[in-house]
């Protein structure tokens, strides 16, 4: 994938990492742009942070959706109509079913603050995770970017940062240390993604190279366009 992607990006709260998305993008670092910014949580930091920006955004109350169907019916519509190539959960709080899910199968990512699968599931999120892994005394923590599937927490692994953690740490502390990694991940997993370089296989992703790095065989180039270099 070569051209500029279109990336959707779905948020619930203050939207760092959102913010390190699109930074990344103005910068060039991701061959891409965030289209539209959704959230269930019209007071969220992020609707705010992508106004700033000129970036639209689609705002669904859950109050206004008892049913869920209800909610990722609209959702889904309203995205649909940016027409998004990478869809980005970066602090949405609503687990979304498998039906929703099905329609971004491998190009739907979500950001976790702690190396999966430890400290992963339903119920972990936000500060239950750092008070988890300190009660747990873990020595190390991190975070996980991850292609989404039915199981919340559970697609295929793209990249993990590893963050040590301190006899001093404080659930404060230890939240702050890892987002400033998730904020130079999220953005190396999006353009990895960009560059058409995250292969799945079953539940791995496997990195291919930079064609800027490993050159291509010119002899494959001829084979690609159907001549034979034989003779
Ligand atoms: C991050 O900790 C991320 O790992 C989790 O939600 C949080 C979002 O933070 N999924 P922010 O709203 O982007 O600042």
């Amino acid at each position: 994938m070569s051209r500029r992607i279109r990336i959707a990006v779905l948020a619930s709260g203050r939207g760092s990492d959102l913010q390190a998305i699109m930074d990344a993008c103005d910068r060039g670092d991701i061959p891409g742009a965030v289209v539209v910014v959704a959230s269930d949580n019209p007071k969220a930091g992020a609707l705010e942070r992508a106004r700033r920006a000129g970036i639209p955004v689609i705002v669904l109350a859950v109050r206004s959706f008892p049913k869920r169907e209800q909610f990722e019916a609209r959702l889904l519509e309203a995205l649909q109509s940016y027409q998004p190539d990478l869809v980005c959960l970066a602090g949405f709080m609503r687990i979304l079913s498998p039906a929703f899910v099905q329609h971004f199968v491998g190009r739907m990512m979500n950001i976790h603050p702690a190396l999966l699968p430890a400290f992963g599931g339903v119920g972990m999120y936000g500060e239950h995770v750092h008070r988890a892994v300190l009660d747990r005394g873990v020595r190390v923590s991190g975070c996980t970017v991850h292609f989404v599937d039915d199981v919340p927490d559970g697609g295929p692994i793209i990249l993990q940062a590893a963050v040590p953690v301190g006899d001093d740490d404080t659930i404060s502390s230890l939240a702050e240390k890892i987002a400033d990694h998730e904020h130079r991940l999220y953005p190396e997993a999006i353009r990895l993604f960009a560059e058409g370089r995250l292969r799945r296989e079953g539940r791995r992703v496997r990195i291919l190279p930079s064609p800027e790095t490993h050159p291509s065989n010119p002899l494959d180039a001829l084979e690609s366009v159907g001549v034979s270099h034989e003779d």
